[in-house]
């Protein structure tokens, strides 16, 4: 294929390396005619692991060019590749001037080519930015229409610095955001014999990914410093910990937890990240980000809370109590703070459980009722039928196929239902349906 890099940083350099080695004949296009003359003369233009001999056994082979004609190397490629930098704007925001101008740019090349042409970013973008910034700076700068002139694809990259060439060769997956078929096909043709899933998505799910990928890696390395500065005040060997805790491959290093949803609860979680952050109190570890949970979690109630008082309407139907699906336990289920905040607002409440009957319940989970809720049990309803029927609105917490069922069963035209667990099949159950947060 003939391609054109624009940006001939860490990603663009590697980027061009690689596929003149895969065999594409591929233009190199930077302002910085530094890097231009290093890429002309077989040398490279970044430090990375393995890229001395391969600059120069690329250069050999006649496949690289390089060059600051933009509109000359659009017109002789099918496709582009921009990999401008997108650094940080004083405030946090990102900076966008060198991609925007590079999509002025290839607008206007595009203006002059007969044959569309595609155009893939490959810089990280903030959502939205290919369709809302992007795309309509090349439609102005050509006379062109996306999909019909040209197409824009977003297809994140993964290489890591110090490891650039192994993670070109080897990325976790190849994600190719757009919305022409043709265009999906392009890349795949370019990256779909690496050894990893090709997932075409929309190119607004594709540059969210990005961002997902980096904030959990930040996350990730942050969770195990956090733990390292508390193990050290407590003598405890962090590597010893962090080590046992990948070694969980059902919990922890897995999909679990991983689904967006309502808040957690229960009896463990809160309590323990609390005794967390006293023992951090005592030792004067600070931990920031463990010490941030809570409140997070806190908001995920409030969403909930926000969406019922903005329905407008006044009889809420409860669908769970219990902290999870398929366990009587009440201690700390958010359900209970939001039936509480909902009460506080003046607000009717009925509520269905299945697994919750007040006169089987024992112990600390009795007393929790008495302290908390105490009311709770005149707001109890045995049949999920009358609570369906005395309601505007339903909030849905319980995930249970039955529950479920009966729900479709009952719930009326019009009658509002907020769900909080995403329910999984929606066939069948009238209702307007509003999500939590999706
Ligand atoms: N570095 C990484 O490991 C990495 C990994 C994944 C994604 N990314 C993303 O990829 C993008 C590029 O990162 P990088 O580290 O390669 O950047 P970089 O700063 O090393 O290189 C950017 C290049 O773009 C050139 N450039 C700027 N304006 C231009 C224009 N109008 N026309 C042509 N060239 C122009 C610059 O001269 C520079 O050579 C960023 O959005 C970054 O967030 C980087």
């Amino acid at each position: 294929m003939n391609i054109s890099i624009f940006g001939l940083g860490y990603v663009g350099a590697v980027s061009l390396a690689c596929l003149a080695r895969d065999g594409h004949r591929v233009i190199g296009v930077d302002v910085d005619q530094a890097k231009l003359d290093l890429i002309s003369s077989g040398k490279t233009p970044v430090v990375e692991e393995g890229m001395v001999e391969l600059m120069a056994s690329v250069a050999r082979t006649g496949r690289v060019a390089v060059s600051r004609d933009v509109r000359a190397a659009v017109r002789d490629t099918e496709l582009s590749l921009v990999c401008v930098g997108t650094p940080s704007a004083p405030n946090g925001s990102q900076d966008q001037t060198a991609i925007q101008r590079i999509a002025r740019e290839l607008g206007e090349a595009i203006r002059d080519k007969r044959e569309p042409h595609v155009v893939v970013f490959r810089s990280t973008l903030v959502p939205g930015t290919v369709e809302d910034v992007l795309q309509p700076i090349i439609e102005s700068a050509s006379g062109k229409k996306e999909g019909a002139g040209f197409h824009v694809c977003f297809q994140p990259e993964f290489l890591r610095e110090g490891s650039s060439i192994r993670d070109y060769d080897k990325p976790p997956f190849t994600i190719v955001g757009a919305n022409a078929d043709a265009a999906v096909a392009l890349l795949k043709q370019l990256f779909g014999h690496l050894p990893c899933e090709f997932h075409a998505t929309s190119i607004r799910a594709a540059e969210m990914l990005k961002y997902c990928c980096n904030n959990f890696h930040a996350l990730k390395i942050t969770f195990a410093n956090e733990t390292a500065r508390l193990c050290e005040a407590l003598g405890v060997d962090p590597f010893q910990v962090m080590d046992l805790v990948c070694r969980d491959t059902q919990l922890n290093i897995s999909r679990a937890y991983l689904k967006p949803g309502f808040a957690f609860g229960g009896s463990c979680l809160p309590k323990d990240l609390r005794a967390t952050m006293y023992l951090a109190k005592m030792r004067d570890v600070e931990l920031p980000m463990l010490g941030g949970i809570l409140q997070s979690n806190r908001i995920q109630i409030d969403y909930a809370i926000a969406k019922v008082l903005a329905s407008g309407k006044r009889r809420v139907g409860m669908i769970g109590l219990a902290f999870k699906t398929g366990t009587d336990d009440l201690r700390e289920s958010p359900l209970v703070l939001l039936a509480e905040h909902l009460i506080g607002k003046g607000l009717s409440l009925l509520v269905y459980d299945p697994e919750v009957h007040l006169s089987n319940l024992l112990g600390a989970n009795r007393r929790f009722i008495e302290t908390h809720v105490p009311h709770i049990g005149a707001l109890m309803r045995r049949e999920i039928e009358e609570v369906v029927r005395e309601s505007d609105i339903l909030v849905v917490g319980l995930n249970d196929p039955a529950t479920l069922a009966a729900l479709k069963r009952h719930v009326r035209d019009g009658q509002l239902v907020l769900d909080l667990v995403k329910i999984p099949d929606r066939t069948g159950l009238r209702g307007e349906h509003i999500g939590l947060c999706w």
